[in-house]
């Protein structure tokens, strides 16, 4: 198994170039099932999540044709591929698939919505709380279908297609709201969701939907209001940087007292991060390249408390990176996870390489001026990963991260960006 090996204490100058956005890709690339056009869909990241969701979507039938550089991309440039949905020929999503990644269970509106059937496997994913689908289903039986779990499945019908809806999530869920726009999209009448998410990667999936037809009005908003039609079409459509991917390499910058352009980051969609990291003393400003990080000589400042919430409020998968900072930070910090449950997994890791957190509940207090020193770490889920990549950069001598499967879920081409900046960091392969 792989594993990443970093010498910390050198600063990140330099340029790093954010991918597209996992987060976005995911729905997106599900949505090619509603068609049975083609759908080209440009700044996909290489991450192994897209693999597995490409593969899952061939089992069902949808064929997709990776496409070649074109003038003007780097090499960096995320991928190009088409694909088209045309002749389903399994409206089951097997365990096998399902397990590994959450986010395939979300072919379960698309299949439904346009097949009136699927039979989706009960999901797995990062192992951060129970992560239950009551919303999902909720939101799928509101517009008509019937739900049955039997032996680790959701089988779902609704053979006279489904129908618009009043659809009130009684908890803010971003993959209830992704499944609810799919569906509605090609139900009979009009749903209006309240209570919807509101996250950037939302918006882009409407606006995907929307060039393929979908009539869609207030994604961004908590009210989203879908007049669905009897079919969807052909269309193009890139997909937007990785606000995550951005977050925690500012974060890193941050923790090295680096000086780093994220090329293609958003400001926008990380206000309420950029807000806490100017507060702890860093340095940003936006640019019409991409976003500007830099800390040289100014102590870190601590948070003395920080809570993740939905958007526009600060992530939740940015939450353990933003603790390895803080271990260095002058003083305490607390963090308040309100997301998920179990989401603390990283702790136990980071005080491995001398960072001081005691954890009570959902809340984890973070005593700073850690000197941290490099030590074999366990990667535990795909952003608590991250936060071991972030302690390690600046941990005194050798770090060695074991199960980098979990980073490459979800971080391209991590150790080449980091190694191009500077950062003395290498991928171990056996
Ligand atoms: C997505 C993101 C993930 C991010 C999370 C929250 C993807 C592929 N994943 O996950 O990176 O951390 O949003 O920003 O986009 N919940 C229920 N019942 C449900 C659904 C959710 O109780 O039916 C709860 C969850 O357990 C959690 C909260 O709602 O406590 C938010 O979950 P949700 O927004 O649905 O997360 P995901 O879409 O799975």
């Amino acid at each position: 198994m792989d594993r990443i090996r970093i010498f910390g204490g050198e600063p990140l100058k330099g340029i790093i170039p954010i991918s597209g956005a996992k987060n976005a890709a995911l729905p997106i690339l599900v949505a090619s099932l509603l068609t049975d056009q083609p759908l080209t869909v440009h700044n996909i990241p290489r991450l192994a999540d897209v693999r597995r969701l490409l593969q899952l979507l061939g089992n069902h039938g949808v064929d997709y044709t990776i496409l070649g550089r074109r003038s003007g991309q780097d090499t960096d440039s995320g991928l190009s591929v088409t694909l088209q949905a045309k002749d389903i020929i399994d409206t089951c999503a097997p365990y096998e698939f399902v397990s590994k990644m959450r986010a395939s269970f979300w072919v379960i509106a698309p299949l439904l919505a346009r097949f009136g059937q699927a039979r989706v496997s009960m999901p797995g994913g990062c192992a951060i709380g129970t992560r239950p689908v009551d919303q999902l289903l909720m939101a799928l039986s509101a517009m008509g279908a019937s739900i049955e779990v039997d032996q680790g499945y959701v089988i779902a019908s609704a053979p006279r297609g489904l129908h618009g809806a009043p659809i009130v999530f009684s908890k803010l869920t971003v993959g209830g709201t992704h499944i609810a726009l799919m569906a509605a999209s090609l139900a009979q009448g009009v749903t209006i969701i309240e209570n919807a998410a509101r996250e950037p990667e939302i918006v882009d999936l409407a606006a995907c939907l929307s060039k393929m037809g979908a009539r869609i009005q207030g994604a961004g908003t908590s009210r989203i209001e879908i007049e669905g039609v009897s079919s969807l079409g052909r269309a193009e459509h890139r997909i937007i940087s990785d606000r995550i991917e951005a977050g925690t390499y500012a974060m890193a910058v941050a923790m090295t007292e680096g000086d780093v352009l994220l090329r293609g980051a958003c400001g926008a969609h990380l206000e309420k991060v950029l807000h806490i990291l100017t507060q702890t003393g860093v340095s940003i400003q936006a640019t019409p390249e991409g976003i500007h990080v830099s800390r040289k000589g100014v102590p870190l400042k601590p948070i003395t408390r920080l809570m993740t919430e939905p958007f526009p409020g600060f992530p939740t998968d940015l939450q353990a990176q933003f603790m390895a900072l803080m271990t260095m930070a002058n003083g305490p910090s607390c963090i308040h996870e309100t997301i998920f449950e179990s989401r603390f997994m990283h702790v136990q890791e980071l005080i491995r390489l001398g960072a001081k957190v005691n954890l009570s509940g959902d809340v984890a207090y973070i005593e700073g001026n850690s000197k941290l020193v490099g030590a074999p770490v366990m990667a535990t889920d795909l952003r608590a990963s991250a936060s071991l990549v972030i302690a390690g950069l600046m941990a005194m001598g050798e770090t060695i991260i074991h199960r980098v499967y979990h980073l490459d879920r979800g971080f391209e081409a991590l150790e080449k960006k980091l190694g191009a900046c500077g950062a003395r960091i290498e991928r171990l392969t056996e």
